[in-house]
């Protein structure tokens, strides 16, 4: 049995889709705080149970069974070590062979400030109990190019990252992965993957596709951190998200999202997706 937590985010689902293509819906057990999100899952013979990270008596009966279980990074930041070590506690209760969680990309050295939950959590992780194995993603793709509709009304993307290079890949492309460490024959516990994009661009860059693509006019402006996380209040995020996204920003410049060594594709047996696409399918909806 093959538990995926977080299943009705975006992430989680694309795991399921993938996981269905070689394991019966039987044998996967979506986790989900909402049952109802997933009732489509259900519909298609997935076992969808409830599991709230900050309740762990549902942990309990939502990982009854489970021989792999995916633990999905909660989106609950600053609660979120305690979360997951519910899950683990959970996890070793109901004699999990193997326990993967979803970090972040160079989590035990990055200078973003996110990161530092995961390194907590990967410290957790190793005490646990369980046989883990830690998939260290980096950015998404789509992280930017939810930014291109905000970036074609004003014609500019704004952010902190100066010239830092970028190794995002797309969600699709960390769910492969997850897919294939949980179906992998050989052992998977101890490792650590360093999962990112084969290949980087700026910020400039990014703004430049954008513009080839819609034929509308897009540039990269480059702010002071202070001002980015100001014009990120201004356009109605809530502090922490406005704080987090800024210093992200401001850690990409100085390299914390950038990755040469190709583990990603290597584990999914195929290129990472190219920006461009991802931007093409983010135009085309
Ligand atoms: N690598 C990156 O660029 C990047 C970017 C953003 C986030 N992340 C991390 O990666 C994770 C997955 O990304 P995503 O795009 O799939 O995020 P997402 O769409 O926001 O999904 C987050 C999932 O976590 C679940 N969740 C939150 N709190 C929970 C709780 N207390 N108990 C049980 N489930 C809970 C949510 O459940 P509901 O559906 O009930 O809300 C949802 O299913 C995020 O949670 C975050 O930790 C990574």
């Amino acid at each position: 049995m093959f538990v995926i937590t977080g299943a009705s985010g975006q992430l989680g689902r694309l795991v399921i889709e993938q996981l269905l293509e070689k394991v019966p819906a039987a044998q996967i057990i979506a986790a989900v705080r909402s049952p109802e999100k997933a009732a489509d899952l259900a519909a298609r013979g997935v076992q969808v149970r409830q599991a709230d990270y900050s309740q762990p008596a549902t942990l309990d009966a939502a990982f009854a069974g489970a021989e792999k279980i995916l633990l999905i990074s909660s989106s609950e930041v600053g609660q979120r070590v305690g979360q997951h070590q519910a899950v683990m506690a959970a996890a070793k209760r109901a004699g999990a062979g193997l326990l993967a969680y979803t970090s972040v990309l160079h989590a035990d050295t990055s200078l973003l400030g996110l990161a530092e939950e995961h390194r907590q959590t990967e410290i957790a992780l190793a005490a646990c109990g369980v046989p883990a194995v830690i998939l260290r993603n980096g950015w998404y793709h789509e992280n930017y190019t939810a930014a291109i509709p905000g970036a074609l009304a004003h014609g500019a993307h704004f952010g902190c990252a100066g010239e830092g290079r970028i190794s995002s890949a797309a969600r699709t492309d960390y769910a492969a992965a997850a897919v294939a460490v949980l179906t992998a024959n050989d052992d998977q516990a101890g490792k650590v993957y360093e999962l990112a994009g084969d290949s980087a661009y700026t910020l400039s860059e990014f703004a430049a596709q954008v513009t080839r693509q819609s034929g509308k006019h897009v540039v990269y402006s480059d702010l002071p951190e202070a001002d980015f996380k100001a014009a990120l209040l201004q356009a109605g995020l809530p502090e922490f998200l406005a704080q987090l996204l800024a210093n992200s920003d401001a850690a990409a410049a100085k390299g914390a999202l950038f990755d040469q060594g190709q583990q990603l594709s290597k584990l999914i047996g195929r290129s990472t997706t190219l920006l461009a696409a991802s931007i093409a399918q983010a135009l085309a909806t």
